[in-house]
């Protein structure tokens, strides 16, 4: 599934548009099995982007384009997703039908289900049980604000690349979870992106995406946290974001601050308690740069009772070799999550 695709490519190029970090994602797909090419993060100016908004679509576009031009990845094939509060994922039932019939009357369903204005919205959906047979079939409903998407292409056009695939952030995800963890395909699982300004949680329920929730946590508010209450520098507070301080009062002010974050998965998977008997979180994946946070993994599985797992988005995937020149020396792989599950997609 994807809002947009403009047919299909060798190589594909995943880009992430992150607060604290543009990442970037090569895989070829000319083999049997796709291979990493490339992986590539660099700092994004702060400020630049905040609380999902572009603030200065120039600086970020500069960033991206130099990005490309330094490590000279293809501009031509690039994939990039939306995501937040003006993108809506929704399971819904319907009268069971062909997919193309579905095709004819997804806008008239959407409008019971879409807090948004319709004229505005690009939909897109899949029948989740394709093979059933009962009167309603399940279907998975998306839709994005136009204005997202257009702004996001504005910003590829200014640098300089044009889009492939213009996919949804939680779908990305999924994707790369399941090419990697296939065995968060089965149960109740939930995969947790902790950013630089934003944690969000998608639920998954036998594969299926059932939930997407925000929380606005990340790196940038625990750095702000750490410098004022505990006096440090942000370089000070940064090494210690990326646990390699392992202060036992840190630990202790961190696993306080990280409980925010179970929180919100309690509350984003409560809803699990009113269905069906016994469907209950079996297993969480943690992805994003904040996944070195010191206390995090611990709190969760504490607080939730779960296995949790810090989720590699290389763990079954080929790398070419080369070193550097291939991953970068410093880069943290659940960091490379989102960009990986975009380049993994190879449009029909
Ligand atoms: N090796 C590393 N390189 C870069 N950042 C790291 C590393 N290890 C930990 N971090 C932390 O990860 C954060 C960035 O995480 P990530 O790239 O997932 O955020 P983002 O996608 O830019 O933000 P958001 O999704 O909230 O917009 C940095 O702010 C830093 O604190
Ligand atoms: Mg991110």
């Amino acid at each position: 599934m994807a809002l947009f695709g403009f047919g299909r490519k060798k190589r594909s190029v995943g880009l992430d548009i992150g607060s604290g970090y543009i990442k970037v994602a090569v895989v070829n797909h000319s083999g049997s099995l796709p291979v990493v090419e490339r992986l590539t993060a660099h700092p994004l100016g702060a400020d630049a982007i905040v609380e999902g908004e572009i603030m200065d679509p120039g600086l970020v576009a500069s960033t991206i384009d130099s990005v490309f031009e330094e490590q000279g990845i293809d501009r031509g094939s690039v994939a990039v997703s939306v995501g937040g509060r003006d993108v809506i994922i929704k399971p819904i039932q319907m009268d069971r039908m062909s997919k193309q019939d579905a095709r004819e009357v997804i806008h008239w369903e959407a409008e019971q289900h879409v807090p948004f204005d319709m004229d505005d919205v690009q939909l897109d959906f899949e029948i989740t049980d394709p093979e059933g047979e009962g009167l309603q079939m399940g279907v998975l409903l998306v839709a994005a604000k136009r204005e997202l998407i257009e702004n996001k292409l504005s910003l590829l056009e200014e640098a300089q690349l044009s889009a492939r695939i213009i996919d949804v952030d939680a779908f990305a995800l999924h994707n790369a979870l399941e090419v990697n963890y296939p065995e968060a395909m089965n149960g109740i699982a939930g995969l947790i992106n902790i950013g630089h300004e934003t944690t969000t949680v998608n639920i998954l329920d036998e594969g299926v995406p059932v939930l997407t929730r925000d929380i606005s946590f990340g790196t940038r508010r625990l750095s702000i946290d750490l410098q004022r209450e505990r006096a440090m520098s942000a370089e000070e507070a940064e090494v210690v974001l990326r646990g390699e301080n392992t202060d036992d009062r840190l630990q202790a002010f961190l696993y306080e601050r990280v409980q925010e974050v179970g929180r919100g998965i309690e509350r984003a998977t409560a809803f699990l308690e009113t269905q069906e008997l016994g469907a209950k979180l079996g297993r969480i994946y943690l992805c994003g740069g904040g996944v070195r946070i010191p206390s995090l993994t611990e709190a969760l599985a504490e607080r939730l009772g779960v296995e949790t797992i810090v989720a590699n988005p290389l763990e079954q995937l080929q790398v070419k070799p080369g070193g550097d020149e291939v991953v970068d020396a410093d880069l943290l792989p659940p960091m490379m999550m989102l960009s990986l599950g975009l380049a993994l997609r190879v449009a029909a």
